[in-house]
């Protein structure tokens, strides 16, 4: 019989995050302080973050434990299943044999809320009331309502303002679960004026989202600052993703030979690929993996690996990543996810060593790919998660070219429920790519911090 999904049981949730710094083969540059150059410490980081965040941040335990109240809400959703994309194979007419895990299967649409109902519990425990962030696409902002909600605490979010204005959807999902949503930049913080002052019709864009967000957190006693993406303890607990599709490759008796995910802060693609890397590193085996980026956003693929800010105003930590500069302002692109300047310091460090391997795309070639995707699975992809769709596509064609039976797994970040005005431009012909802002990129990267 010709297996179409594999499935887990609740039981088999993950008891344990996977940490992979202890397994790090090449080295990891120390988040620094913008005004002493020096590694930041804890208590730089507690007005924004609880303890057990700030800790496990710059823990080098290999598992850490999730606790019960968080595995009891994952019970919702988790564990995902494991597809075998069976039709999409014929329809390829590839050897290839094509995997995803379906994130799309949780409340708010996405693999977000894996960290959000962590980050929100940790936060509650702490004794934090209320909690800020930015959200590009909807997703993120929309995983950290539904978290808050569960734990009682306010949430606002801050929505970088094309995707407010493209996905008004998405705004009301975040205020049905109790959050207050307003397009950034906004008048509600220093950072967002400032911004609207220079250019009042600025799209916005993460960057400047998360300077606001930030701001509120740091200048109010009951809140916090949460991220969705790029530091260590998001990327932390999105490991549930792959500890379970590890399993299910196993029930599946195939171990992929490329991994591959989309990447805005680098979040949902560590999720699954790092347990696959530590068996990779563990086994000597010879797995490839691949991080898709948008070319209007291409960190990994054209930034430089330098410190930078993780926000526009300058108000974050340094971190070493490959950016575009904490200036730039990506064009509007419908992955509003991907419109990020930097990405997560551990994907780039393992990029720099040769671990991991990058490509860019231009959003209608993505788009064919996610349409393609649909017609043969059924499942309509996030326009973040098409990237990784298109690269899948294309290691199954080149296997198809080279007569090899290649084994593929990528991960269905999100659906696209919410972006059917993108896939309405698209399937109009309207939809526009643009080409590497080069000029811009040159722009931003002279406002780089100085450091030695
Ligand atoms: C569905 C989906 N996939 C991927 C991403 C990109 O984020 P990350 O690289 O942190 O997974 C987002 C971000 O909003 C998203 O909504």
């Amino acid at each position: 019989m010709e297996k179409h999904k594999f499935l887990l049981n609740e039981g088999d949730i993950p008891k344990a995050w996977y940490n992979i710094i202890p397994d790090l083969p090449v080295p990891l540059p120390p988040v620094i302080h913008p005004a002493t150059l020096k590694p930041v410490e804890p208590d730089d980081l507690a007005p924004l973050f609880p303890m057990a965040l700030i800790q496990q941040e710059v823990s080098t335990e290999r598992y850490i434990e999730i606790p019960e109240p968080v595995r009891e809400v994952y019970k919702l959703w988790r564990p995902t299943p494991l597809y075998r994309a069976r039709r999409l194979e014929k329809a390829l007419d590839t050897p290839a044999h094509i995997y995803y895990k379906y994130e799309g299967a949780s409340p708010p649409g996405s693999h977000k809320p894996n960290t959000a109902v962590a980050q929100a519990y940790y936060n509650k425990v702490e004794g934090v009331k209320r909690l800020t962030t930015e959200t590009g696409a909807g997703q993120w902002g929309s995983a950290l309502a539904f978290g808050c909600n569960l734990f009682g605490l306010e949430c606002k979010v801050y929505m970088v303002k094309i995707s407010y204005q493209q996905k008004p959807y998405r705004r009301i999902l975040m205020e049905t679960w109790g959050a207050s949503v307003v397009p950034s930049p906004s008048p509600d913080t220093n950072a967002g004026r400032s911004i609207l002052e220079q250019d009042p019709d600025s799209l916005g864009s993460l960057g400047i989202a998360i300077s606001e967000a930030v701001e509120d957190a740091a200048t109010r006693e009951d809140t916090k600052y949460s991220l969705g993406s790029v530091l260590n303890h998001v990327l932390l607990h999105q490991t549930v993703v792959g500890e379970e599709a590890l399993r299910q490759m196993e029930m599946a008796g195939e171990f992929p030979d490329v991994v591959i995910g989309c990447v805005g802060g680098g979040s949902n693609y560590a999720g699954l690929a790092f347990p696959f890397l530590r068996e990779r590193l563990k086994r000597g085996l010879n797995t490839r993996f691949v991080a898709v980026e948008p070319t209007a956003c291409p960190s990994l693929t054209k930034g430089i690996y330098a410190y930078d800010f993780g926000d526009t105003a300058e108000t974050t930590p340094l971190m070493k990543m490959h950016t575009l500069g904490h200036k730039f302002i990506p064009p509007g692109i419908h992955a509003g996810g991907l419109r990020y300047h930097g990405m997560a310091p551990l994907i780039c460090a393992l990029y720099k060593g040769g671990y991991i391997e990058a490509v860019a795309y231009p959003q209608n070639a993505v788009f064919q790919a996610a349409v393609q995707f649909a017609r043969a699975e059924g499942f309509l992809p996030a326009p973040e998660t098409a990237h990784a769709v298109k690269a899948a596509i294309d290691e199954a064609l080149k296997a198809k070219e080279a007569g090899e039976e290649k084994v593929i797994l990528f991960n269905f970040s999100g659906h696209g429920h919410f972006d059917l005005a993108a896939y309405d431009e698209y399937l109009a012909g309207k939809l526009v790519d643009y080409e590497y802002p080069e000029e811009r990129v040159k722009e931003a990267l002279k406002y780089l911090p100085k450091v030695p």
